[in-house]
C-alpha cells in the first residue's frame, strides 16, 4: 500500500490524536502515505472530500500532537448506511480519486456496525475508541446469544434479547479489555466525585453525579476511585427500597451521602430513567439526558421533607438533595498516559491489518494477567451477532456488586491493571507547568482548527 485513508468518527475521545499518531507513525517507517479526512464520514458524503496530507515526506506534520485531546482532522456522528448502495459507490469513487488503498475508521461501535458494506468494495479497519468502554466482547462468544424478535414501536420493528450465558466469564478472555478514552473519563470524574464530596460534606446533603457512558456502566464503575458512597450502573435495575434504605444508613451515619450513577440506569421494570425525550442523535442513540435529575424525583419523593427537617438539614428534601452532571468534561482534554500509549498501539496496529490484508478486522487491546497488555487484531465479523448487529458492550454481572452497590471483587480485578500505573509523571508536571501559565490570560485561544485548515485541500475544486 503506498496512500491510506484515517477518519475518526462518532463522540470525541481524548486519545484520538495519540491513535491517529501512532497510525502515521508506522506509516511513517513502511513509506506509506496518510491522508485525514476531515469531519469523519461526512468528509466522504461531500463531492469536495476535504482532506489533510499528515506525512508529506514521511513526516508527521506538527500540528499531530498525541498529547491533545480532541481530533486535528476533526469528528461527525455521520454513519454510512449499507441500504445506499449508490451512495456507498461515489464514497468508493472518492477515495479512489484521491488514491486511497485502504481506510482506517478510528470509532466505536456505532462507526463498526456501519464499516461492513466499506470493507466489501475497499481495504478497511478499525481502531477502536470510545469513553464508554462498550466496544467489545465479555468472552468471543457472546454475540452468539443475542435473540432478535420481530416487536413493532421497538427500532426498526426489533427487539433484541440475550439468552442465559453458559460461558464461565474469566478477565483474560475479554476481547478488547479496554477502550482509548475510557481511562481519561475515569480520571475526570473520580476527581469530580471527590471536588462534590467535601461540598456534600460541609453542608449535610446528598449528591447525586451523573456520567456518561450509555447503557453501560464502566464509566460508573471506574468511578469506584473517587470513593462514591453508592455507584448505580445501567445494567442493574434499581430497587428503590434498598437504596433508599441504605442512603438513610449512611446520612444518619456521616451526614452526606455521595452517589453516582450511570445516565442509562433503569427502574425495575427496565425503563431508563434518564430518556426524559425520545430524541436521538444523527446515528440513532436516544439521548439520556434525565438520569439523576429522576432519581433525585424518587428520592425527595421517598425521604420526604420531614426526614431533612427533622435532622435540622435543610427545610426541603429538594435543598438536600443536589445533582451534578459530569457532562462533556469527561470527553476533552489531555489523555491521560494509559490512553495515549495504547491509542498509539493500536492506530500502529491498525496500518499493520491494512498492509497484511486483514480487511474487515480491528485491532484489539488484549490483557491477560501473565502478559499484560498486548494488541492484536480481531475479524470484525466476530463482533457480529447472527444478523450482522454489532451490540454494545454492557458491565457482566460479576463485575458489580448489587447490594453493595460497588464494584465486585472480580469488578476491582478488572479496574486495576487499566488504572494503577494510568497517569504517567508528565501528566501531572504539564498541568503544573501549563495551568496557571501567565500567558493564558493575556493571550487568545489558538485553535488546532485555524492551523489545520490551512493544510485541507479538495478533491473538487469549489464551483462558483
Ligand atoms: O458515546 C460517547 C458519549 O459521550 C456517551 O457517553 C454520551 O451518551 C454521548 O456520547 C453524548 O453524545 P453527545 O456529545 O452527542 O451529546
Amino acid at each position: 500500500m503506498k496512500r491510506i485513508g484515517i477518519l475518526t468518527a462518532g463522540g470525541d475521545t481524548p486519545a484520538l490524536n495519540a491513535a491517529i499518531h501512532g497510525a502515521v507513525v508506522r506509516a511513517n517507517q513502511l513509506k506509506i502515505e496518510v491522508v485525514g479526512l476531515i469531519k469523519g464520514f461526512n468528509c466522504l458524503f461531500n463531492p469536495r472530500v476535504p482532506h489533510v496530507h499528515l506525512n508529506p515526506l514521511f513526516q508527521s506534520i506538527p500540528e499531530l500532537d498525541p498529547t491533545k485531546g480532541g481530533t486535528l482532522i476533526g469528528s461527525s456522528r455521520d454513519y454510512v448506511d449499507p441500504s445506499r448502495g449508490h451512495e456507498l459507490d461515489l464514497i468508493v469513487s472518492r477515495l479512489c480519486s484521491l488514491k486511497i488503498e485502504g481506510l482506517i475508521a478510528v470509532g466505536g461501535d456505532g462507526t463498526l456496525n456501519g464499516l461492513q458494506p466499506l470493507a466489501e468494495r475497499l481495504p478497511t479497519v478499525l481502531a477502536p475508541k470510545t469513553i464508554d468502554n462498550d466496544l467489545g466482547l465479555n468472552y468471543p462468544s457472546e454475540p452468539d446469544e443475542w435473540v432478535r424478535t420481530a416487536e413493532p414501536g421497538a427500532t426498526n420493528g426489533r427487539r433484541y434479547t440475550r439468552t442465559p450465558s453458559s460461558t464461565v466469564f474469566d478477565l483474560n478472555h475479554i476481547v478488547n479489555y479496554a477502550t482509548p478514552g475510557y481511562a481519561t473519563a475515569v480520571f475526570v470524574t473520580a476527581q469530580g466525585v471527590q471536588r462534590i464530596r467535601t461540598t456534600a460534606e460541609s453542608h449535610r446533603r446528598i449528591a447525586i453525579i451523573e456520567v456518561m457512558g450509555r447503557h453501560s456502566g464502566y464509566i460508573a464503575l471506574g468511578t469506584a476511585y473517587g470513593q462514591p458512597d453508592i455507584i448505580l450502573v445501567p445494567e442493574q435495575p434499581i430497587d428503590m427500597t434498598l437504596l433508599v434504605e441504605r442512603v438513610r444508613h449512611l446520612y444518619d451515619l456521616q451526614k452526606n451521602v455521595v452517589i453516582v450513577c450511570g445516565e442509562g440506569i433503569v427502574d425495575e421494570d427496565g425503563k431508563e430513567l434518564g430518556a426524559m425525550s425520545t430524541s436521538t442523535d444523527p446515528a440513532g442513540n436516544v439521548a439520556l439526558s434525565g438520569a439523576a435529575e429522576a432519581l433525585r424525583a424518587k428520592m425527595m419523593e421517598m425521604l420526604g421533607d420531614r426526614y431533612f427537617q427533622r435532622y435540622r438539614r435543610g427545610e426541603t428534601a429538594r435543598e438536600a438533595i443536589f445533582i451534578r452532571k459530569v457532562g462533556h468534561t469527561q470527553r476533552g482534554g489531555r489523555p491521560i498516559l494509559f490512553d495515549r500509549f495504547y491509542a498509539a498501539q493500536l492506530g500502529s496496529k491498525a496500518v499493520d491489518l491494512l498492509v497484511e490484508g486483514r480487511n474487515n478486522a480491528v485491532s484489539v487491546l488484549q490483557y491477560h494477567a501473565d502478559r499484560g497488555f498486548y494488541v492484536e487484531g480481531y475479524d470484525a465479523n466476530r463482533f457480529r451477532d447472527r444478523w450482522g448487529y454489532i451490540h454494545a458492550r454492557r458491565l457482566h454481572p460479576a463485575l458489580y456488586d448489587p447490594l453493595l452497590m460497588r464494584p465486585s471483587k472480580m469488578g476491582i480485578d478488572y479496574l486495576l491493571p487499566i488504572f494503577t500505573d494510568a497517569i504517567g509523571n508528565d501528566d501531572a508536571e504539564h498541568m503544573r507547568q501549563t495551568l496557571f501559565d501567565a500567558g493564558n490570560l493575556s493571550h487568545p485561544y489558538h485553535s488546532i482548527n485555524t492551523d489545520v485548515h490551512k493544510r485541507i485541500r479538495y478533491l473538487e475544486a469549489e464551483t462558483p
